[in-house]
């Protein structure tokens, strides 16, 4: 007889740390891997920010509310999350993921061993990496072979001594299938070519040991289980072996030596320094630098061990009420497939259902306050954040869910109306 939720709850290690989010009434939030929640104290400091620094000290703050030193301060502050040591100075938060994505493997891409002509990305990533690895492929004349991310550790084989660089994500956005990082990142290495992994969907719920792996390049979005905010910057990682060997086109004043010389030519500053661009987004950077105060004193082990058990329960009760042999599976409208792996240590936080008719019975989950996400064609994405999401969520959510799935309720003209951002 499996535990009662409430059970669980009461005895869970990390129950109280919901207290350091701010969760509306009637919603069980399973989208944290899309937006995370928004955490105490954030809206505060944020309103401070613009009252205060920006009000009164107005240009001064760059210099008295810390502004500029903001990116690497909040990187140094995230660092321990990814397994990096904030004194090695090998983190920056900026831009978006995208932008730092496409700087990391210029940057990669510059320090490769030389002869070098294959990079190694995944065909089934999220869009925005494939586009990347095409476009700095291009730039360096690389020839690119986009493979499954099951075919990663066999392209990687068979390239050999080919491979330049290998751009990976850890947790897969559409599967929720987690890369063995470890046996990965050896093997590039073995094979003495660089990895560069994005660590969106795992970065603040998987214990990622960048330093300990010797990681070359990594960059994840801080939006998602980092609960920075909506379009909050990024992070990027450089191993400090690479830092002042390396350079990307984006080579922009405030990774200038000395940006207020002015000087009419570019000369990199030393340290991960180098990897900004642009004037940096204080509003976003100080929000997510209070939002990070959620991780005070939390381990990411059993953040990971209370993501494993959420996750293994919601399959099993999703088994139990909706998969093959249960009432109304036999109906095609009724059949719900578990698309993520069923082994815990082989997936996110993150399960992903498909059901032919995912969008609309997503929207109809929503209504209900269950708020998870979908990705096209057929896929019900759920993702759970350890910091606030109860053993109590994963059964009303479940419960919801057969519920809409066994009456049909999903099935009318406003839950198929597609919205622009799903
Ligand atoms: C794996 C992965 N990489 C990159 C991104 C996009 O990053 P951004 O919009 O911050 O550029 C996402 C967004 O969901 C993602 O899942």
């Amino acid at each position: 007889v499996p535990a009662a939720a409430a059970d669980l709850d009461r005895t869970d290690p990390l129950a109280s740390l919901r207290d350091r989010f701010i969760l509306p009434e009637g919603v069980t939030y399973l989208d944290g891997n899309s937006l995370g929640a928004l955490p105490v104290g954030v809206a505060e400091r944020v309103n401070e920010a613009i009252t205060r620094d920006w009000g009164v000290g107005l240009i001064r703050s760059w210099n008295d509310a810390g502004w500029y030193p903001a990116p690497a301060r909040v990187g140094a502050m995230l660092a321990p999350i990814v397994g990096a040591d904030p004194a090695h100075k090998s983190v920056v938060v900026c831009d978006s993921t995208s932008v730092d994505l496409f700087k990391a493997l210029h940057a990669a891409c510059s320090v490769r061993p030389s002869g070098r002509r294959v990079l190694i990305a995944e065909s089934d990533n999220f869009p925005t990496n494939a586009y990347i690895a095409a476009s700095v492929a291009a730039a360096y004349g690389l020839e690119l072979r986009a493979v499954a991310s099951d075919q990663v550790v066999a392209a990687v084989e068979r390239a050999g001594s080919d491979v330049a660089a290998v751009s990976l994500t850890h947790v897969n956005y559409r599967t929720g299938r987690q890369h063995d990082m470890i046996a990965v990142t050896d093997q590039v290495h073995a094979a003495g070519a660089l990895v560069l992994w994005d660590l969106c969907h795992s970065a603040g719920v998987y214990p990622v040991a960048l330093d300990q792996l010797d990681v070359d390049f990594a960059v994840g979005c801080t939006y998602k289980f980092l609960n920075g905010g909506p379009g909050s910057p990024a992070f990027l990682y450089v191993n400090r072996r690479w830092i002042d060997a390396v350079s990307h086109p984006l080579q922009g004043w405030f990774g200038h030596r000395a940006p207020f010389e002015f000087d009419s030519s570019f000369e990199a500053a030393p340290g991960i320094q180098r990897m900004l661009t642009g004037t940096s987004p204080q509003l976003g950077l100080i929000a997510l630098e209070a939002a990070l105060a959620a991780y005070d004193g939390v381990d990411i082990n059993a953040v990971r061990a209370k993501g494993e058990a959420l996750t293994d329960r919601f399959i099993s009760l999703v088994d139990e009420t909706l998969g093959d042999g249960s009432a109304g599976a036999a109906d095609h409208d009724n059949l719900v497939s578990v698309v993520s792996p069923r082994q815990a240590s082989e997936r996110g936080s993150q399960v992903s259902l498909s059901h032919p008719n995912a969008y609309a019975v997503m929207q109809a989950l929503i209504e209900r306050g269950v708020i998870g996400d979908f990705r096209a064609p057929d896929i019900l994405r759920f993702g759970f954040q350890p910091l606030y999401v109860r053993f109590s969520d994963v059964d009303h959510a479940v419960g919801v869910l057969a519920e809409v799935i066994t009456t049909r309720a999903w099935d009318q003209p406003r839950f198929h109306a597609r919205k622009s951002v799903t």
